[in-house]
């Protein structure tokens, strides 16, 4: 091969290797967000994000060292994923100890090794079904641990599992890949636990209305099971009847759902419901 052509092949390889990124690099941005939001300090963040860092709470686009970043709150409990195959994270933060009690979903993504776009549902009182004690209290009882090697779904089937539970709201007719058990957590509201621990209880009835839920992202972790899908929510916020904020954050243990976390952000109380 002529030495020039060698030299393209192995610079495209480089770029490949940096342009992928490893589940150490995406843990330290998780742990690095993780205390700036207990901290309060807005530059544990931004160390490792770009100076162009596109940040956004509940879709409106802020300067991150506005948001709710820039407060101290107390975290009682945290879960995250760390998707390599789209070097993205996903952080479930659970404050109910703390002065302003908060349910926070964080996705952050990068680019060129920085974080390039973090994107957050954040949740507090008043929106859908909150209740950051109940939070704690149900996600501490459950175990997400990481699945063994060879029983791991692929990428596709946990998506398709999240993605038919988000379409079966609107269209009744799609089958969901249901666990027995499942439990399905919203804001402070628990499906399982007590005498119904060991049964499906997350089967959603059909909407009282067709609806397609638009703007799906997604981050998943095969090794935990676990996809989560920032998503906007038609009909449930009275106000916003094309969608509110929303993320639903799904644990699929050999193809069939487990755990469902909502997190829904509305703009009346309760959504006006
Ligand atoms: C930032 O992200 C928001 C939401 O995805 C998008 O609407 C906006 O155009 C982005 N801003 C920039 C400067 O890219
Ligand atoms: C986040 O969770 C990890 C365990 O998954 C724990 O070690 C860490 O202390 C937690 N951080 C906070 C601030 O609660
Ligand atoms: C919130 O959840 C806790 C724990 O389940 C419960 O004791 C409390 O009554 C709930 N608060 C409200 C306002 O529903």
């Amino acid at each position: 091969m002529h030495p020039y052509l060698l030299l393209g092949a192995s610079l495209s390889l480089a770029s490949q290797a940096s342009a992928a990124c490893t589940r150490a690099q995406l843990q330290d941005a998780v742990t690095a967000y993780i205390n700036a939001q207990a901290s309060g300090q807005v530059s544990t963040i931004t160390a490792l994000a770009s100076s162009s860092i596109n940040y956004t709470e509940n879709d409106a686009v802020l300067d991150i060292t506005k948001g709710v970043l820039a407060q101290p709150i107390t975290i009682d409990f945290n879960r995250s994923m760390l998707d390599t195959t789209q070097c993205a994270t996903f952080t479930e933060l659970t404050a109910a100890t703390s002065k302003h009690p908060y349910v926070i979903h964080t996705r952050m993504l990068f680019a060129d090794d920085k974080i390039a776009t973090m994107q957050s549902v954040v949740t507090d009182d008043g929106d859908w079904a909150f209740n950051a004690t109940g939070h704690l209290a149900w996600t501490k009882q459950e175990k997400w641990d990481p699945i063994p090697e060879a029983k791991r779904d692929s990428r596709d089937v946990i998506k398709a599992a999240g993605d038919a539970y988000l379409d079966s709201w609107g269209d009744g007719s799609v089958k969901v890949p249901y666990g027995t058990p499942c439990a399905r957590l919203e804001g402070g509201s628990y499906t399982g636990g007590g005498s119904r621990a060991s049964a499906n209880t997350c089967k959603m009835p059909q909407f009282p209305q067709p609806f397609k839920i638009t703007n799906r992202r997604y981050v998943i972790d095969e090794e935990i099971g676990g996809l989560d899908i920032f998503n906007n929510f038609p009909f449930i916020e009275k106000t916003k009847p094309d969608g509110t904020p929303s993320s639903n954050f799904i644990r699929v243990e050999g193809g069939s759902i487990r755990y469902i976390h909502e997190a829904t952000a509305c703009a009346t109380r309760n959504c006006g419901r």
